[in-house]
């Protein structure tokens, strides 16, 4: 069981996208798999798996669970009852951000060309470092977002590594099919006006959670 954990200070940075085709990818290769928003102000991804489920689609077990201590409990309680289970954490809820840490097998981070902060970084950074000092997990950080062109991903990905952590080779690029699939709760590649291109990158980034998992 691996408790895969989405998390970044910063706001509408793709979180609750990723974690929406995380869940999916996972459900889709047959493992039992529970998706835990805890992010009370906007639980996208609860909504985005209640409208998969209402369009008929096989449903995904999802909760809210965004107070630290009671998302702690119940995913110590739960988990074992999954292959995998998904956290994805609110910009300001770090409350759960501490909660999820400390159950986390593997954190993803998505950061952003441009728009990379990087104070909120830093913070995060330093949280996620006392934490590990408590319990080891691992740690992949990603672009998404990526520009089609120029020097900008580039930057942003220089920018992270000083921090030393492991950046996936795979970045996700800025494309609406993404963020209408994602929005309807589905995969990219359950997904008609998904091109195979952005199907590629959701299933890479996937491999590369699942290989930091079991390694
Ligand atoms: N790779 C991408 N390509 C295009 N749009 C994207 C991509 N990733 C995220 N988005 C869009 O950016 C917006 C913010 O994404 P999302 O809600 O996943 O971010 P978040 O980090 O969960 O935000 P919050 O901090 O508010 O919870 C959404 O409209 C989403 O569809
Ligand atoms: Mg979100």
């Amino acid at each position: 069981m691996t408790i895969y954990v989405v998390a970044n200070k910063k706001g509408g940075i793709g979180k609750s996208t990723t974690a929406v085709q995380l869940v999916t990818g996972l459900a889709l290769k047959g493992r039992r798999v529970w998706a835990v928003d805890g992010d009370k102000d906007q639980t996208s991804m609860l909504l985005a798996l209640t409208i998969r489920m209402n369009s008929g689609l096989p449903g995904i077990a999802a909760s809210e669970l965004s107070d630290g201590a009671t998302q702690r409990a119940q995913v110590r309680l739960q988990a074992a009852d999954f292959d995998d289970v998904v956290i994805a954490v609110g910009a300001r809820a770090s409350g759960s951000l501490r909660a999820a840490l400390s159950v986390a097998d593997v954190l993803l981070i998505p950061f952003a060309p441009r728009s990379f902060d990087v104070w909120a970084f830093e913070n995060m950074v330093n949280l996620v470092r006392e934490v590990q000092e408590m319990r080891d997990f691992k740690v992949l950080a990603f672009l998404n977002k990526a520009d089609a062109a120029g020097q900008d991903n580039e930057r942003a990905i220089a920018d992270v590594a000083q921090y030393g952590y492991e950046i996936a080779a795979v970045t996700i690029g800025d494309r609406k099919s993404l963020s209408h699939a994602s929005a309807a709760g589905m995969h990219v590649s359950e997904f008609k006006g998904a091109d195979q291109a952005v199907r590629r990158e959701v299933a890479d980034l996937l491999e590369a959670a699942i290989n930091l998992a079991s390694n």
